[in-house]
């Protein structure tokens, strides 16, 4: 271990703004951090102080870093960690899912018992349910377009991205209906633009509302009524009668799955069910657990994809090119009758990149955070244990010193075929890299070309698109884009 003895003044070698008394920069962060756009403080900072710079609320300390180099060595290195603090903020919320699970011998097991529910029969799995969704889908589109008697339709983007992702991870996880796709549209057909304000299936918002208090509040605090775990017994309790009442009238039976891909006769829940290794109150956490990190993440990847190819013509007539010579030059309502098969997924290089690209420009998750263990030295600066290192992988992405015009959309900077993690960071490097990635970009191709040979989008002009950074970026009034069948 390295001895680094370590002094108020080393805090202050660090880069970044003035400190406050008590209560640090948290005056700096606070208008940001209500509207869920920390970046609005953190990317002009990096800017102002370089790619790496020191930032305290109370007794937080946090270091923000958006260096390729030294980012690997966060993420790889023993002198930083996963530490329990997550954990303890979901405890009675979500404790023993593995995305907050601390380094450990607990880690270690769900870790090695998850995988088994990540295997190639469940990624056919999602291929082919994000297919089906997606078709039942274009259907009510299409009806719903020619009911307006312009042929055209317009929808918010992320109620229809969320709402497919919701539907698949439903099949995939338990093989349970959600029917979310259903509820876009009315008893009429037509579209159903304004979002649910209580979703309870998924309530992201209440969810992270005591997480985040409990994240900067010291743990005697948290019996207040503010902080206590209240409204996340309702999504929870969701999931365990899901889960449990497989047999019921409720739930689609689970020959459903084998209708889905033929070879994956099992769900994510009897996977993890058969390692054994689980108990129930594991099992639904863990089954919960892929839905909160596997839904939001992709639903918004798949709003940027179609926002970012709606955008840019020369790439999304490129990728029709390559999909109408490999699946086949199918279009519009033809096209859900000659789809895309699993197998061709690995002969589409160009919706490889284009997927890639996705990520760099919108890697969804934007902050990943690692504990300093023991004392270290990072980019020359000592830092003391128990520091937070923040690594915004967003701001890498568009670090000039890397990629050549980084705001512009191209995803032949991807043509060599480099697998992503050698080029960014978004699903994490080092052993908690994203058990996830594989399904997420699967369930992408197969929703993005099924939609793409069925129908044009177009971003309705002069709205407000507003990005936040919530769990995961998204765009906060969604996008309203103008649907037209091919
Ligand atoms: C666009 C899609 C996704 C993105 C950008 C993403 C991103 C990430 C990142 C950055 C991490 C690493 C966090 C860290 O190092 O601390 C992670 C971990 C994780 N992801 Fe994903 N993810 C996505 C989709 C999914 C999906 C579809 C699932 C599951 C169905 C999933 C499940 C998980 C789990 C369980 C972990 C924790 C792994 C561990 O700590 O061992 N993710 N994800």
């Amino acid at each position: 271990m390295q001895f680094v003895r370590y002094r108020r003044s080393d805090w202050f070698a660090l880069p970044g703004d003035f400190e406050w008394p008590l209560i640090g920069n948290f005056i700096q962060m606070y208008g940001p951090a209500k509207e869920s756009r920390q970046f609005k403080y953190i990317s002009p900072a990096f800017r102002r102080f370089g790619p790496i710079f020191r930032f305290r609320a109370f007794g937080t300390r946090l270091v923000f870093l958006a260096d390729p180099e030294a980012a690997k060595i966060v993420f790889t290195s023993k002198a930083y960690h996963k530490g329990p603090e997550l954990q303890q903020a979901f405890v009675g919320i979500n404790q023993y899912g593995l995305p907050v699970l601390p380094d450990g011998a607990t880690w270690k097991r769900h870790r090695r018992n998850c995988q088994p529910a990540f295997s190639p029969a469940s990624l056919r799995l999602a291929f082919a349910a994000a297919n089906k969704h997606v078709d039942h889908l274009s259907h009510s589109l299409r009806k719903a377009a020619q009911a307006t008697g312009q042929g055209t339709v317009v929808m918010n983007l992320k109620r229809i991205t969320r709402s497919i992702l919701t539907d698949v991870m439903g099949d995939v996880l338990l093989s349970h209906s959600f029917g979310r796709t259903k509820t876009l549209f009315d008893a009429n057909g037509q579209p159903v633009n304004e979002e649910d304000d209580r979703d309870e299936i998924l309530d992201v918002k209440r969810l992270f509302a005591p997480v985040a208090v409990r994240m900067v509040t010291p743990s005697w605090m948290w019996r207040l009524k503010l902080i206590e775990k209240g409204e996340m017994v309702i999504p929870r309790g969701y999931y365990r009668h899901h889960a449990q009442a497989e047999n019921s009238e409720e739930t689609a039976p689970r020959d459903m799955v084998k209708s889905l891909a033929p070879d994956a006769t099992h769900d994510m829940l009897d996977r993890l069910i058969e390692t054994e290794a689980f108990d129930d109150e594991e099992l639904i956490d863990e089954i919960f657990a892929f839905m909160l990190a596997g839904h939001d993440t992709t639903a918004s990847a798949l709003l940027f994809l179609i926002f970012e190819l709606a955008s840019n013509t020369p790439v999304r007539e490129r990728l029709l090119r390559e999909i109408a010579e490999v699946v086949s030059p199918d279009v519009g309502a033809a096209a859900s009758h000659s789809q895309m098969t699993y197998e061709h997924l690995s002969r589409l290089p160009y919706l490889d990149c284009v997927i890639k690209e996705l990520f760099r420009v919108h890697p969804v998750t934007r902050d990943i955070v690692r504990t300093v263990r023991e004392p270290t030295v990072l980019m020359g600066y000592k830092l003391p244990v128990g520091t937070t290192i923040s690594v915004q992988t967003a701001d890498l992405n568009m670090d000039p010193r890397v990629w050549k015009n980084p705001k512009t959309f191209d995803p032949d900077r991807f043509a060599d075929g480099a697998p992503l993690q050698q080029k960014t960071i978004v699903f994490g490097i080092g052993q908690h890299v994203c058990i996830g990635e594989k399904m997420a970009i699967v369930e992408l191709k197969a929703a993005v070309v099924a939609l793409l040979r069925q129908f044009t989008f177009r971003v309705i002009p002069g709205q407000d698109i507003v990005p936040i950074n919530s769990i995961t970026t998204t765009l906060v009034n969604g996008l309203m884009v103008e649907i037209t069948p091919l």
